[in-house]
């Protein structure tokens, strides 16, 4: 059985040792954020955890980093907007 974590309700399938931005990337996924003042969308820059611009909601909790946090079965991701609802 696949592994899977939902983005905005949507199922994401990812593999072992995928960060949530590699397995939204991979399914096709490229605004992970909308700027707090200009709206403009954001995805992976430097997929480091340098540049911030993967911010996305994880589990409820604002401001995760996409790059960073491991996928992990069953997790429930967001697209951030602004500075995020949490
Ligand atoms: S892509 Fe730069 S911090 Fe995640």
């Amino acid at each position: 059985m696949a592994k899977s974590f939902s983005f905005n309700g949507d199922g994401i399938n990812f593999q072992s040792g995928d960060s949530v931005a590699a397995a939204l990337i991979r399914s096709g996924y490229r605004a992970l954020r909308r700027t707090r003042f200009a709206g403009q969308e954001r995805s992976i820059f430097c997929g480091i955890g340098q540049c911030f611009d993967c911010l996305v909601i994880i589990d409820g909790k604002a401001n995760q980093r996409a790059c960073l946090v491991p996928a992990k079965q069953g997790m429930q991701v967001e697209f951030q907007e602004g500075a995020g609802k949490a």
